[in-house]
């Protein structure tokens, strides 16, 4: 067996006297497509902001493709490939989809867009090359009739699907994804769902998603990672982790046995 592309080792992250993630350790496989799921305030948003360098957790150990990432920051963690969308959307609302994409790209190419020379300093068939690979993206995702209009403009639906985009525009080995149908109409949720599985099984990418829609969980995921009050209570196939005793307690919102 080849090693995970993740391990989470012991991980705690408290704000003040606030403890969001305790002494949680899991493991993600290569090419896997898994689920963190609890209930509001589980601490799943902070864990996966411990794996995208947002939050240090005070202890623990993580290790991406088997390197110590535990105390790297996030750019330097994106640059390795892991790639993340947020909750809450953050695209730059007042520029176009194409160029929310483009600099997707750029993050990767270690060119920020404030040190300037974005679409100027490099060379043009490098840029060209950027903006094939954005295209592709735009392809995959059905987003060709809005690529040139600005993100606020565009129905919340298609802004997520937008933040995928300038995700996957970094070309990551584990995408991580917080919410990805949140808000979502049933057929929006449906497209998102078949996406996210064309991410795993075309292109290979690990990943992890945070998603209360329990129907979405059961049909996509090949391992379920259960947080209640920041703790794991739970780890494994779908249905094992639906059948779980202690799963069900902390859903009703009853005390975890
Ligand atoms: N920046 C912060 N400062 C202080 N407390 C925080 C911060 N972020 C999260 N918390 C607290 O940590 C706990 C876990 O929050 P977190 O956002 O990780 O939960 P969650 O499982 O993602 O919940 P939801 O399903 O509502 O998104 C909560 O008690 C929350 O109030
Ligand atoms: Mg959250």
């Amino acid at each position: 067996m080849s090693s995970p592309l993740l391990d989470i080792s012991r991980v705690a992250l408290r704000f003040g006297g606030v403890t969001a993630v305790s002494d949680v350790s899991f493991s993600v496989a290569r090419g896997a497509l898994n689920a963190i799921i609890g209930p509001n305030g589980a601490g799943k948003t902070s864990l996966l902001n411990c794996i995208s360098g947002v939050y240090r957790p005070q202890q623990g150990r993580i290790v991406f493709d088997g390197r110590d990432i535990t105390h790297l920051g996030p750019a330097h963690r994106t640059r390795l490939g892991i790639a993340r969308t947020f909750q809450n959307i953050a695209l730059f609302r007042g520029m176009t989809v194409l160029d929310n994409l483009l600099i997707g790209r750029h993050v990767h190419q270690k060119t920020g867009i404030l040190a300037g020379g974005v679409y100027w300093g490099r060379g043009q068939k490098e840029e060209i090359r950027e903006r094939e690979r954005v295209e592709e993206i735009i392809d995959f995702l059905e987003i060709q009739p809005w690529r040139k209009q600005v993100v606020h403009t565009l129905a919340y639906g298609l802004q997520k699907r937008v933040e995928l985009g300038r995700a996957l525009a970094l070309d990551p080995r584990l995408l991580l994804l917080d919410e990805p149908m949140a808000g979502m109409n049933a057929e929006e949720k449906e497209d998102m769902a078949r996406y996210i599985l064309d991410i795993n099984e075309e292109r290979g990418t690990t990943v992890i998603m945070i998603e209360h829609d329990m129907g979405v969980v059961m049909d996509l995921s090949h391992r379920v990672v259960v947080l209640n009050f920041g703790q794991k209570i739970a780890d494994g196939a779908p249905e094992e982790v639906q059948s779980n005793s202690e799963v069900q307690a902390a859903y009703l919102g009853g005390q975890a046995a």
